[in-house]
C-alpha cells in the first residue's frame, strides 16, 4: 500500500541504538507507512561528530546542530536517543513547545524530569512516548499504561537491568566472584568501561522510578527510590542462597502498602539484590534478560520477558512508539497521557516489609544461639529457620527471617554487630516470593 503523506522525522543522537533505528526505519520503510498511515522519511539526525563512520544512512542527514531540527517547522516527529540530561531535556521540551510529537528512550531524564515534560506535552498539545526507556524491547509500559488501567496494580517487581543479570547469573552458575564475572560482562560487551551505573543500580532507579509512576499513577523521581548496588554480592553469598533454594536478583519492586488502620496506601520502591526462590518465574531470568513480574488485584500475576538493551531490539521499541505517534498525527487525536492523580504518598524505607536473610559470624561457645535470638525478639523480628555451619573456634549462622519492617531489622542488625560473640555481619539480602 503506497501512502502520499509523508512525516519527516529529525533524530536527535546516532550511536547504538540510533542507528539501528535509522538502518530499519530505512529498511523497512514500506510497511511502516502502511502501518502509519504515512511515509516516515529521516530528514536530519544530529551528532557529535561526523567523521564516525556509520554505513548505510545517507551522510547528508548528518548534522552537528540539534537546535536545525527541533526548531525545524518541516519537522513532524522527533526522536530523541541522544541519553543524559542536558541538552536531552531541553531540546525535548523545545521540540514539544514547536509542536513536533517526541519518542525518547531517555530514562535518566524521565526519572528526573517526567513531571516537565509530561507538562509540557499537554500544554503543547503533542505526544511523548518513552516505551524503549524501560527494559528495552519489553512492551511493559503500554500495557501498564493502557491494557492494565482498568485494573489496581498491587506490585511490579523486575529485573530491569542486563548487565548486573548477566554477572549474577555467572556468579550461580559458575560461581565466579563478583569481580571476574563483571570483567566477563566487559569483555562481552554487556558492561561498560565504567560499570557504575549498572553495577550500583542507578539505571534501575531510573527505570523503577519510570515503571512506579506509572503502575500508581503518582509522580516518582529517581530520588523517591531507595537503591543499593550489587558489588557487595559475594561469592559466598550466592552459594549459601542456592543450598537454601534461591537465587540473587537484582529486583526492582514497586509497591503498594497498607496504612495501618486506614483505606489510603502508600508505596514504596525499592532497588537492591533479592534472593528469589528457585522456583519463582524471575529466576528463570538468565544472562542479559529483563522480565517484569507485575501483580494485579483483578488480572493476578503476568510476567513480560525479553531483550532489556542492545540496539536492534530497543529500536523495534522505539520504532513502535514512532509509529503510533505518526497514527496518531494522521488521526489528529493524542495517546493517552500520564496521570498522577492518585499522588500517593511515597513512604520511607523502614515502613517496607519483607524477609531477610542473615549471614553472621559468630564464635562457637555456648550461649551464642541464644544472644543473638534474644536480640531478634528484642527487635520483634520472628526467625522463620536458623542454620549453622561450624568452621574451627568459629561458625557462620544463617538466619531467615519472618516478614519484619526494614527499621525493625536495621535496628537488629546494629545490635547484632555489637554482640561479642557476633565477629561479622557477613550479609544481609531481603528475600522475596516466599508464600507467608
Ligand atoms: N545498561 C543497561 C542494562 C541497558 O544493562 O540493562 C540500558 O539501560
Amino acid at each position: 500500500m503506497k501512502t502520499a503523506r509523508k512525516l519527516r522525522v529529525g533524530m536527535l543522537g546516532c550511536g547504538v541504538v540510533g542507528s539501528e533505528v535509522a538502518r530499519l526505519l530505512i529498511a523497512n520503510q514500506d510497511d511502516l507507512a502502511a502501518r502509519s498511515g504515512a511515509g516516515l522519511e529521516m530528514v536530519k539526525i544530529s551528532v557529535r561528530n561526523l567523521q564516525t563512520p556509520r554505513p548505510g544512512i545517507d551522510p547528508e542527514l548528518f548534522t552537528t546542530d540539534s537546535d536545525s531540527i527541533v526548531d525545524d517547522p518541516t519537522i513532524d516527529l522527533v526522536i530523541e536517543v541522544m541519553g543524559g540530561i542536558e541538552p536531552a531535556h531541553q531540546l525535548i521540551l523545545r521540540a514539544m513547545k514547536n509542536g513536533k510529537a517526541v519518542v525518547t528512550a531517555n530514562k535518566a531524564l524521565l526519572a528526573k524530569f517526567g513531571a516537565e515534560l509530561f507538562h509540557a506535552s499537554d500544554e503543547a498539545d503533542v505526544d511523548l512516548y518513552y516505551e524503549a526507556a524501560v527494559a528495552g524491547a519489553i512492551p511493559i509500559l503500554r500495557p501498564l499504561a493502557e491494557s492494565l488501567v482498568g485494573d489496581h496494580v498491587e506490585r511490579v517487581m523486575g529485573i530491569i537491568n542486563g548487565t548486573t543479570n548477566y554477572i549474577l547469573t555467572k556468579m550461580y552458575e559458575t560461581g565466579a566472584t563478583f569481580e571476574n564475572a563483571l570483567k566477563e560482562a566487559q569483555a562481552l560487551g554487556y558492561a561498560e568501561a565504567d560499570p557504575t551505573a549498572d553495577i550500583e543500580s542507578f539505571d534501575a532507579v531510573a527505570k523503577a522510578a519510570i515503571l512506579a509512576g506509572l503502575a500508581f499513577h503518582t509522580q516518582v523521581t529517581d530520588e523517591d527510590v531507595y537503591r543499593e548496588g550489587i558489588t557487595k554480592v559475594s561469592a559466598d553469598d550466592v552459594s549459601v542462597a542456592s543450598e537454601m533454594g534461591f537465587v540473587i536478583k537484582l529486583l526492582a519492586i514497586a509497591e503498594a502498602n497498607e496504612v495501618h488502620g486506614s483505606d489510603e496506601e502508600t508505596i514504596t520502591v525499592r532497588v537492591h539484590p533479592t534472593l528469589i526462590p528457585k522456583t519463582h518465574p524471575l529466576a528463570s531470568v538468565r544472562e542479559a534478560f529483563n522480565a517484569v513480574f507485575v501483580q494485579c488485584e483483578s488480572a493476578g500475576e503476568l510476567m513480560f520477558y525479553g531483550r532489556g538493551a542492545g540496539g536492534t531490539p530497543t529500536a523495534s521499541a522505539i520504532l513502535g512508539d514512532l509509529v503510533a505517534v505518526a497514527r496518531n498525527r494522521i488521526e489528529g487525536s493524542l495517546g493517552p497521557t500520564e496521570t498522577d492523580y492518585a499522588d500517593l504518598d511515597i513512604a520511607p524505607m523502614g515502613v517496607t516489609k519483607t524477609r531477610y536473610l542473615i549471614r553472621l559470624e559468630v564464635l562457637d561457645v555456648p550461649g551464642v544461639l541464644a544472644s543473638v535470638a534474644a536480640t531478634f525478639a528484642k527487635n520483634d523480628v520472628s526467625i522463620l529457620t536458623v542454620r549453622q555451619d561450624g568452621r574451627g573456634a568459629d561458625a557462620e549462622l544463617i538466619v531467615l527471617t519472618h516478614i519484619a519492617t526494614e527499621s525493625s531489622l536495621s535496628s537488629t542488625v546494629k545490635q547484632l554487630a555489637d554482640l561479642d560473640s557476633v565477629k561479622d555481619v557477613l550479609s544481609v539480602i531481603r528475600v522475596e516470593g516466599l508464600s507467608s
